[in-house]
């Protein structure tokens, strides 16, 4: 069977993926159909209603966002029953929703008021008493107001599906509905702001943000996020200099549209009055505010009389991992062909350095081999002394999704578990987490152990080891025929998760290995690498798309400026 299909939009002739639904297909024709519910990022669940369309030879209207394209459709997006189908449906989000729009937050950035204008509906026709709904102000970082909801749902299942959270959902029924947190309480989670930014109406609000500057006076600036090594886009919205919003792009990015609290509100520091915006000169114990043309000539004098004293190894520097490539390749000139050393420090450099090492060694190539929107798509995750949860919340978001929507079997290995696990337990269908306790140390012979049971069982990748490895029956000599590393020390019910673990890689078919660096880290880095990109080669889990290693650098560039 053919993996696209092809079909009219508006006589617009396209050719989509199968099990598309009929919105891509109209958005590949370039058709625009109106959506308040939809993301993307979300499984479609047809609760607005505005984007509807007809299918030639059919009476009734369906939704574009629900209902798969077929080979052969011809849909009609706009017609007069159409229309009326659409005002009608804004009429009725409108009978509990205030019309406010010019005192509103998000007046001029509302989908709602967009369509309302588009579709000419005024004041609605059905007179209706409105239902009062108490607003949460009590919450920090976001505000909540259900009197401006429309019910379409975008917030509790961001929540649920990409943030694995679940802080919200729907209470009560009818026109009583709301979104609420249980018992109405105020927020009490990650405050990721993902409900803020799926949230097409200003039911959820930030004190962050200054509203009081409109979309349309906001310049746009997009930078990577400076904290963790996803490296997410972020866009700066700024008026006057200052920063009013942040926003993301779902169209570039390794996030996919997603951002966590970091990256969402961790901004005040840009405009803060204490942040150092100078350089500044020590001078009699204090400081005092420099040019940078004399900062350049304090430093460089310092440096030339370091180095006519004590000889080049005496100047040093130790540099951020949030660098550009750019700047790095100037500082290593600087320092190596200017100065004559190459006494460059970073922080977390370690670890790192012992995985590139050993990644080099076996794979000849010192870095993480696939793109963060690849995890999604893999079906057993072996997280070794990391928590994406605590570090690089957006691969977190991935491997949850791998979890809810590819029921991938997750493996822990480390000394301590992580939060992850819990989402394995959301679902009866979903494989529970396998956590590998280890004394910190231990992470590659229990790497090992995984690969003595894959040999010894057969369930090694026969076919790739063959055509792309060497040196197997050295391996299965070394790992096999040895006492095995942990096996002895691990308690009966953890010796039985390993062999698990260890089948569940082998049969999976597309496996990802995470591995933590930074500071904390407390991996044996060369020794992980080596033993974890066996395991890879092993079980043929390297060179295809959503399977292979995954080094979690702590900052966006540290890779950068290794290499
Ligand atoms: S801030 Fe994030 S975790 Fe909290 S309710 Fe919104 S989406 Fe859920
Ligand atoms: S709060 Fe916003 S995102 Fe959530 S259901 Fe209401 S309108 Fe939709
Ligand atoms: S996940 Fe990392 S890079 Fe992305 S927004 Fe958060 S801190 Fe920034
Ligand atoms: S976008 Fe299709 S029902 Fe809301």
């Amino acid at each position: 069977m053919s993996k696209t299909i092809r079909l009219k939009i508006d006589n617009v002739e396209v050719e989509v993926e199968r099990g598309k639904m009929i919105l891509d297909a109209a958005e590949v024709a370039g058709m625009r159909i109106p959506t308040l519910c939809h993301d993307r990022r979300l499984v479609p669940f047809g609760a607005c209603r505005l984007c509807v369309v007809q299918q030639k030879g059919k009476r009734d209207l369906q939704l574009a966002c629900f209902t798969p394209a077929r080979d052969g459709m011809e849909i009609i997006t706009q017609s007069p029953e159409i229309m009326k189908s659409r005002r009608l449906q804004l009429q009725l989000i409108l009978l509990n929703h205030p019309m406010i729009c010019p005192r509103c937050e998000k007046e001029g950035d509302c989908a709602l008021q967009s369509l309302v204008y588009e579709y000419g509906v005024g004041e609605t026709q059905y007179p209706w008493e409105k239902i009062p709904f108490p607003v949460d102000h009590a919450s920090p970082l976001l505000q909540r107001d259900p009197n401006r909801c429309i019910l379409c749902g975008r917030c509790v299942r961001i929540c649920d599906e990409v943030q694995g959270v679940g802080e919200l959902s729907f209470t009560e029924r009818g026109i009583q509905s709301s979104i609420d947190t249980d018992f109405n309480r105020p927020l009490d989670c990650e405050f990721c702001g993902q409900c803020l930014d799926t949230c097409p109406v200003a039911s959820i609000t930030s004190d962050c943000f200054d509203y009081s500057a409109k979309l349309w006076e906001l310049r746009e600036t997009t930078t990577p996020c400076p904290y963790c090594g996803c490296g997410c886009l972020l866009t700066l919205g700024s008026k006057a200099g200052e920063v009013k919003r942040v926003f993301s792009d779902p169209m570039a990015g390794p996030g996919d549209g997603n951002l966590c609290v970091k990256g969402r509100f961790g901004w005040d520091f840009i405009d803060h009055p204490d942040r150092v915006k100078t350089p500044l000169i020590r001078v009699n114990g204090g400081f005092r505010e420099a040019s940078w043309d004399e900062a350049f000539a304090f430093v460089a004098a310092g440096i030339e009389e370091s180095k006519a004293e004590s000889g080049p190894e005496s100047v040093g520097a130790i540099v951020s991992s949030r660098l550009t490539n750019e700047e790095y390749y100037l500082l290593g000139r600087l320092f190596k062909e200017a100065i004559g050393t190459d006494q460059i420090g970073l922080g977390g450099h370690e670890t790192s350095a012992g995985l590139n090492e050993g990644l080099s060694q076996t794979l000849g190539i010192a870095a993480t081999t696939n793109s963060i929107q690849e995890i999604r798509k893999a079906d057993c995750i072996l997280l070794i002394g990391v928590d994406p949860a605590e570090t690089h919340p957006i691969v977190r978001n991935e491997i949850h999704l791998a979890i809810r929507k590819n029921r991938a079997q997750v493996v822990v290995i480390g000394s301590y578990d992580i939060g992850l696990s819990r989402s394995t337990q959301i679902s009866p269908l979903s494989p529970p987490s396998l956590s590998l306790l280890v004394k910190p140390g231990m992470e590659a012979t229990l790497l090992n152990d995984m690969i003595r049971t894959i040999l010894k069982e057969g369930l090694e990748n026969r076919g790739f080891i063959e055509k792309n490895t060497e040196g197997i029956e050295v391996l299965r000599k070394r790992v096999v025929s040895r006492e095995p590393g942990t096996m002895k020390a691990l308690p009966e019910m953890t010796k039985k998760d390993l062999e698990k673990a260890a089948r569940a890689m082998a049969r999976a078919k597309n496996g990802m290995i995470f591995i933590g660096t930074g500071n904390w880290s407390r991996l044996s880095g060369k020794e992980v690498a080596i033993a974890a990109s066996n395991l890879a080669l092993v079980t043929g889990h390297l060179g295809k798309p959503s399977s292979g290693i995954f080094i979690l650098q702590d900052k966006c560039n540290l890779q950068g400026a290794i290499d």
